[in-house]
């Protein structure tokens, strides 16, 4: 039997279809393991995670995840490997995918990420990357879907850097078809480009966050300062200084406003204390799902859909 390679290295490579079937697939998967029921379906698979940036919840969701589908996981990071002596990605791919079954990377640019794919016998997912961080907004939209139902149609307020994370919801709100209301400082706005096709049904931009955040059904952020961007961070603390979720912002969201980031967070800077340790704040699930969301994800890119 011939199995179509799949990779996850953009939000978009997975269809509004398969993803219905993943959400469903990681509710089953979720349970399962909150009632200690054994499952083992990837049982003498291995899961390789690359780390070219530190990580706790990525790490953390992808090495137990494996381990409760009866896997095993290798971590390499690019200090202790020859990645970090130059060994060409294409090299690294060829080894790496003939010795083990699915592979996690988190790195710099998406295009190390894709020429690893383009060279790998394996599924590969996208750990994050400068432009992209896939794994987050699946476990984000999962966890609004169980507090609020379906994110067709509702409307996401993103405040602040127009980050990797930013990105990739931008790219689900296509694929889900949602709106995503986001407001950067000048100078810090959405690259259409790697963002991909906005139209006004599913993106706009607002110069004022707290418009941005009005109305909507999500409000959202994240660091000012991504990893790799650290020579820039005193540069972004001015510029971004008004760009803080607070108190009065989520008054302005829905009364029903949830509130997510994909952490680490910094209360006081772009997030209150008062929002993120609130009422409306779900952080918490939201990494947590990190852990489902990706168990789904594994067992779907490695079996195919399953029915049981
Ligand atoms: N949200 C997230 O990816 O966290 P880590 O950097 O800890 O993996
Ligand atoms: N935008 C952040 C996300 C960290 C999980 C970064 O890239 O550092």
């Amino acid at each position: 039997m011939t199995f179509e390679l799949r990779h996850f290295l953009q939000f978009k490579d997975i269809t509004r279809e398969e993803l219905d079937y993943l959400f469903e697939r990681t509710r089953r998967i979720k349970k399962r393991f909150k009632s200690y029921q054994r499952y083992w379906p990837l049982q003498d698979r291995t899961l390789v995670m690359i780390f070219e940036k530190a990580s706790t919840r990525t790490r953390l969701s992808f090495e137990a995840g494996m381990h409760q589908l009866g896997g095993a996981a290798i971590y390499l990071n690019t200090k202790d490997s020859q990645l970090g002596r130059g060994e060409p990605v294409e090299d690294a791919a060829q080894v790496i995918s003939r010795m083990s079954d699915i592979v996690m990377i988190r790195t710099y640019e998406q295009e190390i990420l894709e020429r690893f794919a383009g060279h790998s016998r394996v599924p590969v997912i996208n750990g994050l990357t400068n432009q992209f961080h896939p794994c987050q907004i699946l476990a984000d939209i999962y966890t609004y879907i169980d507090h609020r139902g379906s994110i067709q149609g509702k409307t996401v307020a993103w405040i602040g850097d127009s980050n990797n994370v930013c990105q990739t919801w931008l790219q689900a709100a296509q694929v889900l078809d949602f709106k995503v209301q986001v407001s950067t400082p000048p100078g810090y706005e959405v690259d259409a480009a790697i963002a991909g096709n906005l139209d006004s049904k599913h993106f706009a931009h607002f110069a004022d966050p707290h418009e941005a955040a009005r109305g909507a059904d999500l409000v959202t952020t994240d660091v000012w300062t991504s990893m790799g961007f650290e020579a820039e961070n005193e540069k972004r603390h001015h510029a971004f200084s008004d760009w803080q979720v607070d108190e009065a912002m989520m008054r302005g969201a829905r009364d029903d406003a949830l509130f997510m980031h994909c952490l680490p967070a910094h209360r006081g800077e772009e997030v209150a204390a008062g929002v993120i340790d609130g009422p409306q704040s779900v952080v918490w699930d939201e990494a947590e799902n990190r852990l489902h969301t990706q168990k789904a994800l594994m067992e779907f890119l490695l079996m195919g859909v399953i029915d049981d």
